[in-house]
């Protein structure tokens, strides 16, 4: 039987003829119930809505009758076809259901799912090839009106997105990114809100060096969801938003390589082994989440895992349509969305708090500089990404970078920020910036592919070129507020620092807010000056929040997050004590248990 499309019914090669309309509606709702019985009234509903003929019971056997000699055959000419039975209260439909083609369909998504979760995605994605090809048109599509197969197929239809969206996991994996941009291109375009797909697309165009096409996509997105459900986007999708604004997920060849070892790699082994290399945890890799791993991972999880590759999740906790298989590859009839595996946060409601606070009173018009510190790993990145969650949820710009690069060019933390700000705010930017396009020059081209090698550092005296960027930045927030992350701010180059210097000088009336995280700065002495960096943590215009390991209480809410079973507030307690607190540590210990 082929569902796909127009309903087929096959013997061999031979098409058997199924009759009117409704001698094809009645074998359809059979089909959707394969195997299981249907009752008479309700057959005699479903088939004729509110408007049976005068004596249904008879008119259905009759149905039924013709059904059975259009199906028959094999069977005994004039006997009744063995696939349509009688059984009380109704009629069933008894097939293998590998004969028919959705089934076939579903099995076959349901081992590439397993398949992925072992990171055969070889395999899988054969698997999934082969479960697309099945697919030739909208299921059921002349049955349309039918409530029943109208319901299976717009089920069907999200069991084929979730196809697609495995699709392009494997080939993530796989390193295949100009397959997944063709393949999501137009499912994009047909299903703007649908978030797993679209972050699949933005890592797809990030990787192809489409940095700038990644971000528009993620602002149609948002301004889609916004229009149509009035939400914004998830907060998964914002992640993975996020991770591409700090350019912090690698490109397509690296990832490619990188399957490789992934794959041969046991994953305890190999943490271990790095565990050895990295003893404090410090030494980012970059994104690594694959198949089954939270974006959230994507963007600070990092380093338990180099060999893994890039990709974002399918289990995202972006909301999935009802009837796609669950992670335990069972359908999910119910509409239950997947079980989400993103981790949460945890602990840290004095520095949520305090943060907060500053964030709304930045975005109200008292800008200001805060910036968290602290050892390698113990969360300066999650918290300052959980306090701008709060920020974007209220509807507020966030532009993120990350100031690696020391060795870069001059001002490249500041180019990457504008250059953002001149795709969020495309016509804003053309007006503030328009005077300063020959001070700025490089600093304003926009460089598709994104890499800060390739931003030409101006040649004008530094403070003007300073001016001129705190002026840019000054008259769009007094625009529309908007708050600046800058990630590893101990890492950016000498004239970077200099400039936030001149912008914090600024911000006190302006709706700016600058969040950094930093390496704690060096303690004043006499032997060693203070650098750039020292200078603006110590201001006291400056809110410094230097971040100590978690409490036991979040410990243990962390723990139960990646064990199933109850730990005992010993077990706890001694996780806490060998961890110090730090989430990077614990997280280490747990996955190595
Ligand atoms: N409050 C938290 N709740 C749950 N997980 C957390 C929390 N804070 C941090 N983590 C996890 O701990 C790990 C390290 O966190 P994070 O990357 O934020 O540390 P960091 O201080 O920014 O490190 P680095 O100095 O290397 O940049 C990450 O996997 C992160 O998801
Ligand atoms: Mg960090």
């Amino acid at each position: 039987m082929r569902v796909f499309g127009t309903m087929v019914a096959l013997h061999g090669t031979r098409e058997l003829s199924l009759g009117a309309p409704r001698h094809r509606a009645l074998l359809g709702l059979l089909v959707v119930r394969l195997n299981q019985v249907v009752p008479v009234p309700q057959l005699i509903e479903e088939l004729w809505g509110g408007r049976p003929p005068r004596r249904p019971t008879a008119a259905l056997h009759t149905y039924i009758c013709h059904l059975r000699r259009a199906l028959s055959f094999g069977a005994r000419p004039g006997g009744p076809s063995m696939l349509v039975r009688h059984q009380a209260p109704g009629y069933v439909l008894a097939l293998d259901p590998d004969e028919v083609d959705a089934h076939r369909f579903e099995r076959l998504v349901i081992q590439a799912r397993r398949d992925i979760a072992v990171q055969d995605y070889r395999v899988a994605q054969d698997r999934l090839g082969a479960a697309l090809a099945l697919w030739r048109g909208v299921p059921y599509l002349e049955l349309v009106d039918y409530a029943p197969m109208a319901e299976e197929s717009a089920r069907l239809e999200q069991a084929r997105l979730t196809a697609v969206e495995l699709h392009a996991e494997t080939s993530l994996a796989l390193g295949e990114n100009d397959a997944v941009v063709a393949r999501l291109h137009p499912e994009a375009q047909r299903y703007p809100t649908r978030e797993c797909l679209i972050a699949y697309l933005m890592t797809g165009l990030y990787r192809l060096g489409r940095q700038a096409d990644a971000l528009r996509l993620f602002e149609r997105t948002r301004a889609h969801l916004a229009e149509e459900l009035g939400v914004d986007a998830g907060a998964e999708l914002q992640r993975i938003h996020a991770a591409i604004l700090r350019q912090e997920l690698p490109f397509g060849d690296r990832a490619a390589t990188r399957v490789e070892v992934t794959a041969g790699e046991d994953r305890a082994d190999a943490a271990a082994s790095r565990q050895a290399e990295h003893p404090t945890g410090g030494g980012h890799e970059d994104v690594v989440t694959c198949g089954t791993r939270s974006a959230r991972s994507a963007l600070s999880d990092e380093r338990a895992e180099p060999g893994a590759v890039a990709a974002v999740p399918h289990t995202t906790g972006v909301p999935h349509s009802a009837g796609v298989p669950n992670s335990a590859g069972v359908p999910n009839s119910a509409g239950v969305p997947h079980p989400l595996t993103s981790l949460p946060f945890v602990g840290r409601t004095y520095e949520l708090a305090v943060l907060g606070a500053w964030a709304d009173a930045a975005l109200s018009g008292e800008g200001g500089l805060a910036a968290v510190t602290g050892q390698p790993g113990i969360g300066k990145t999650e918290l300052t990404m959980e306090v701008t969650r709060g920020a974007r949820e209220a509807g507020h710009e966030v532009i993120g970078v990350s100031c690696r690069g020391k060795d870069g060019p001059a001002y490249g933390v500041w180019a990457r920020i504008l250059r953002q700000l001149s795709h969020t705010r495309p016509e804003a930017f053309r007006m503030v910036s328009a005077r300063y396009s020959r001070l700025l020059g490089g600093l304003l081209s926009d460089v598709p592919s994104g890499a800060v090698e390739d931003v030409q550092p101006p040649l004008q005296a530094p403070f003007l070129v300073e001016d001129a960027v705190c002026a840019i930045l000054v008259a769009l927030a007094r625009q529309k507020p908007f708050l600046l992350v800058l990630d590893d701010l101990q890492s950016a180059d000498y004239s970077s620092l200099n400039l936030l210097h001149l912008l914090t000088c600024r911000l006190p009336e302006v709706p700016l807010g600058v969040l950094v995280t930093s390496a704690d700065p060096r303690p004043a002495s006499e032997s060693t000056p203070q650098t750039a960096l020292d200078h603006l943590l110590g201001s006291a215009r400056t809110l410094t929040l230097r971040l100590g390991g978690l409490s036991e209480q979040a410990v243990a809410a962390l723990v139960a997050t990646h064990v199933d079973a109850d730990v005992d507030a010993e077990a706890t307690l001694a996780l806490h004590k060998r961890s110090g607190g730090s989430p990077y540590a614990l997280r280490r210990l747990l996955s190595l248990a």
